[in-house]
């Protein structure tokens, strides 16, 4: 018998995000007036498109405007609106990776190849999304990628906090979800590490969230109950063209912080009815942050087995209220809560009954 081969992808991490856009220019002053993240590379000359690298500390999102109409970018917003197109992992051996994702089953998207010391190769991920495996040789400059150059003299945005991203949530069609575990179990190496049933008043939804071992990388993946009313999965998949991520979530050390600079740059965060606060108490016996602090600022608490978060999501500014962010503060919690969903629904009944 063989022994269990050594994966590929014990050591991946995220690299990058490339993010399809409709208006390069205008998401990046966003971006940077209300996120605080920075113009890192820029490349104006490639085929038929033109990108900008911003982030701040690990996030480093590749915003793409296609400059030609059949370029992938335009096919997909066309198709979808801005949105997520690739989830990049870096990788210590991006072939290696590539070679043994598609003899596990994954679908190849571009054969590995090499410029500027880095050598890239992408298979499919879920719907329209990829994953590109990207290696960089010894000696290229973190976060480097071909064909851009790094920008200098960008005015400083102002900081928020912000230091990488925790997880991506994924909306699937209805029989997509077991499918897309399986794609992250087996061809990537993932492990299940949560498995809820939501449940929120006459609507459903069935999550699991996957993880790498090293826990560098996690999706939190999503399908609509179809024998329950349509939610808030359905309405993404209608309002997006099909299966994407719905938001990506950026961790903090300080959630108070982190969302007092960003609401006082104009991010507009969801509200909390002021009757979740008052049953906070109940639930938890909060640690790092107050309940006063919290209700300030809208911000959602809650617990699992090894500790408290708290967390919080933005409006989304998107033309078809699909992709949003969330903040994160993690005060121990290692997954995510099963609390806030019921306790918000509680809350909303709470309210409505006076
Ligand atoms: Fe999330």
């Amino acid at each position: 018998m063989n022994a269990p081969r050594k994966t590929d992808f014990q050591e991946l991490s995220i690299d990058h995000v490339t993010v399809y856009v409709e208006a390069l220019d205008a998401k990046v002053a966003e971006l940077a007036r209300t996120y605080g993240f920075e113009v890192y590379a820029t490349a104006a000359a490639q085929k038929g498109a033109r990108s900008a690298a911003v982030g701040r500390e690990r996030i480093r999102l590749v915003l793409t405007e296609a400059t030609v109409d059949d370029h992938p970018a335009a096919v997909y917003t066309r198709q979808h609106g801005e949105g997520v197109a690739d989830i990049a992992l870096t990788v210590s051996d991006a072939a290696a990776a590539f070679a043994e994702a598609v003899r596990r089953g994954a679908r190849p998207v571009a054969e590995p190849v090499e410029h500027e010391g880095v050598i890239t190769a992408s298979v499919m991920a879920f719907g329209d999304v990829r994953h590109t495996f990207v290696q960089r040789r010894e000696g290229v400059a973190e976060h480097r990628l071909p064909g851009f150059v790094p920008a200098r003299g960008q005015e400083p945005a102002a900081q928020t906090g912000l230091l990488e991203i925790d997880h991506f949530a994924v909306c699937l069609e209805p029989g997509r979800l077991q499918p897309v575990v399986e794609f992250y179990e087996q061809v990537l190496g993932f492990r299940n590490t949560f498995t809820e049933k939501i449940v929120v008043g006459s609507q459903a939804m069935d999550s699991e969230v996957v993880q790498n071992p090293s826990g560098t990388v996690t999706l939190t993946l999503i399908e609509p109950d179809t024998s329950r009313k349509p939610g808030q999965i359905d309405f993404f998949i209608k309002n997006h063209g099909g299966a994407g991520v719905q938001h990506i979530a950026f961790r903090t050390e300080d959630i108070v912080d982190s969302v007092g600079t960003m609401s006082s740059q104009g991010v507009e965060f969801l509200t909390t009815p002021a009757a979740y606060y008052r049953m906070l108490g109940d639930r938890l016996r909060l640690v790092r942050h107050s309940t006063d602090e919290l209700a300030a600022l809208n911000i959602l608490a809650d617990e699992d087995h090894a500790g408290q978060l708290f967390q919080i999501f933005t409006r989304s500014v998107h033309p078809r209220r699909t992709l949003f962010f969330e903040v994160i503060d993690r005060a121990g919690a290692t997954t995510f809560g099963s609390g806030n969903i019921k306790a918000l629904y509680e809350a909303v009944e709470a309210e409505q009954l006076g």
